[in-house]
């Protein structure tokens, strides 16, 4: 219902924060809690966690590094019905009640600062590889407004990591392309690394990106097909390769294990026992993530981002409709929805005329806009690109986008569509090639920055990033679309290449490297963001961005995390007070036992640190909640 008094919650922004302050700082009135940190026990026989004693066993009981995308899925009875009446893509309110399914990814692990020095290396990657995928945690609270415990011994929590088996589904699925040694089916893999970010469905699963795998694993390096994904011949960082035979494609047999990466993946958390799911048919990149939501005939619709420079837009459309009811068959059905459909790619067309200068200033027409296509890959699961099988679309991605002359981005990262209004926002983080005169791409109507000037000195590259918002011309269905940039990012107090929808940045809080987006129940559009302290000299955060009226391009930032984090997996529930992040990578610049961060688990000062105790930092998920405004 409408009326609610925290609909779009208000608060007063918090300053922004120099690079090295080791503080969650939020706003006025707004208190904070961990809900649960890396290595806090799940699963039956989880032990507390200890710094000096840890196994891959017990990191496979526990929650793991570096929380990413979050959700909470309400658990309550009568809450969890999605028969797609409260909840058909356009939700509102999130009404969670008292018990909820928290989903975490954790995307990778910071090994310079986990471990004490009594591991043998060996050691060190198993943990590693059982920090990595994914968890299910239950959470309790008593009253709704008020913060979340999370629950150890609940049949729901459930960990995913490298060793948990998925299944792959749409047109790659037992291709030549995927089988190896261990699964010549092509059908089966284990395991899920560098999940970042992801989203919900309309039939309540979560999705999650695998997005930079070609970190794990060292191939043979010939094949232009891997090249383009980045995989090389060359040890990797993780050096899994030493320690399980599939992560070298110079064994036998494992040729192919690094192609069974870089998918969009898809988990019930309400059936611990199900097998999670990599759908080839949403293609294969390095997936950012993937929020769904259903079309006016009812199509599962997602919008995807390939984040690295000069990679390209996503739009899968299932061929399948949602089926409403909430009979087992009804959702069954619906876990069916992204197995098979249309994967489409976005070109990006200006409308001004002249050129693009690169320095922000506005073009000819005073927009940054223009009008865009989607150009197909796949339509109905099979291929639409010259000289290029469905399972060849699938696998090798990247190639038939190339082949199409889809538009290079800058770093595209979360693509949402606002469930209030449907307009589509994407977060280009930014990208440090994309220079005066770069050969491959100068600035363009829709990345228009290739310099930005800082107190009169002028450095190269769209170091800030930028906000696109999308009007597709149909529902979510429709192949074209008009576009316009939203916001250039950066510090208005030194960067003269700034843009805000052209709302006063003299009133702005300063904001740089957008990464993940969200929404709250009044479609106000909230940005986190991953790297501002290295062009900002600014800790990174979250901000709540107006998109109607006067307020418009106003933004405000709600909170700041501790030095070297990340901010993550936004959520905002507005109705309720609340809003969460993952604090990811606290501390990530420093070495264990010199580390810039004590977060959560900060000590007052002058009080010393209890013998043997390990204090921070833990990548955590938090809660910040208003103090006393709600009484049910
Ligand atoms: Fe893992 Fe694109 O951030
Ligand atoms: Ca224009
Ligand atoms: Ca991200
Ligand atoms: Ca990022």
């Amino acid at each position: 219902g409408g009326g609610h008094p925290d609909r779009g919650l208000a608060f007063r922004p918090v300053a922004s924060q120099p690079a090295d302050v080791d503080a969650l700082v939020i706003p006025d009135g707004f208190t904070w809690s961990p809900i649960i940190r890396w290595g806090d026990p799940i699963l039956p026989g989880g032990e507390a966690f200890d710094i000096g004693s840890q196994s891959a066993a017990k990191q496979a009981l526990a929650f793991g590094y570096n929380c990413d995308y979050l959700e909470l899925l309400p658990l309550g009875r009568g809450r969890h019905d999605w028969s797609g009446k409260g909840r058909s893509g356009r939700r509102r309110g999130r009404d969670l009640g008292t018990s909820a399914l928290l989903v975490s990814n954790h995307e990778y692990t910071n090994a310079g600062i986990m471990f004490d020095q009594t591991y043998d290396a060996v050691t060190r990657r198993a943990i590693e590889r059982a920090a990595h995928g994914m968890s299910v945690v239950q959470v309790e609270r008593r009253r709704e407004g008020k913060p979340w415990t999370y629950e150890a011994r609940s049949p729901y929590n459930r960990r995913v990591h490298v060793g948990t088996e998925f299944v792959i589904d749409g047109p790659a699925a037992g291709s030549d392309l995927l089988k190896t040694a261990a699964d010549p089916t092509g059908k089966r893999v284990l395991g899920t690394v560098n999940n970042c970010a992801g989203g919900t469905t309309p039939w309540g699963t979560v999705l999650s990106g695998e997005e930079n795998f070609h970190g794990y694993f060292r191939v043979d390096g010939t094949d232009p097909r891997d090249a383009r994904y980045g995989l090389r011949d060359a040890a990797t960082s993780y050096g899994w390769e030493l320690d399980e035979p599939r992560f070298s494609g110079h064994n036998d047999g494992y040729e192919n294990e690094s192609r069974r990466f870089g998918y969009m993946v898809e988990i019930d958390p309400y059936d611990p026992e199900s097998t999670p799911v990599k759908h080839t048919a949403m293609g294969r990149f390095k997936h950012e993530g993937a929020e769904v939501i259903l079309s006016d005939r009812g199509h599962a619709v997602a919008y995807m981002g390939d984040d690295e420079r000069w990679e390209y837009v996503y739009k899968f459309v299932s061929t399948e409709r949602f089926r409403g009811g909430d009979s087992l068959g009804a959702r069954r059905h619906n876990k069916g929805l992204l197995s098979r459909g249309s994967l489409y790619v976005a070109k990006f067309l200006g409308d001004s005329t002249g050129e693009i200068d690169g320095s922000g200033a506005l073009p000819s027409d005073g927009a940054f806009d223009g009008r865009g296509v989607w150009m197909p890959l796949l339509i109905d699961g099979r291929s639409a690109v010259d000289g290029m099988s469905a399972e060849e679309v699938s696998v090798f991605t990247r190639q038939a986008a190339d082949a199409v002359g889809a538009t290079k981005m800058d770093r595209p990262e979360d693509i949402q569509p606002n469930p209030v209004t449907g307009k589509i926002y994407l977060a280009c983080t930014n990208n440090s090639q994309r220079v005066p005169g770069a050969a491959r791409g100068a600035a363009d109507e829709a990345n228009p920055r290739d310099r930005r000037v800082v107190s009169g000195a002028t450095e190269t590259g769209n170091r800030d990033g930028h906000v696109i918002e999308i009007t597709e011309d149909g529902d979510h269905t429709g192949t074209t679309f008009r576009w316009n940039i939203l916001l250039l990012c950066g510090n208005p107090e030194v960067n003269e290449s700034v843009y805000f929808a052209g709302f006063p940045v003299d009133r702005v809080s300063p904001i740089s490297c957008p990464d993940n987006v969200a929404f709250d129940s009044a479609g106000n559009l909230w940005i986190s963001t991953d790297g501002a302290s290295s062009p900002m000299g600014r800790c990174d955060g979250l901000f709540k961005v107006p998109l109607t009226g006067r307020e418009r391009g106003h933004v405000q930032q709600f909170l700041s995390v501790p030095a070297g984090a990340e901010t993550c997996g936004p959520i905002i529930d507005d109705e309720d007070g609340i809003v969460y992040v993952a604090v990811q990578h606290p501390g990530e610049d420093g070495t264990f036992g010199a580390h810039q961060s004590y977060f959560p688990d900060y000590l007052a000062e002058g009080q010393p640190a209890p013998v043997g105790a390990w204090r921070g930092p833990r990548p955590s998920v938090v809660q910040v909640w208003r103090e006393g405004s709600r009484n049910h």
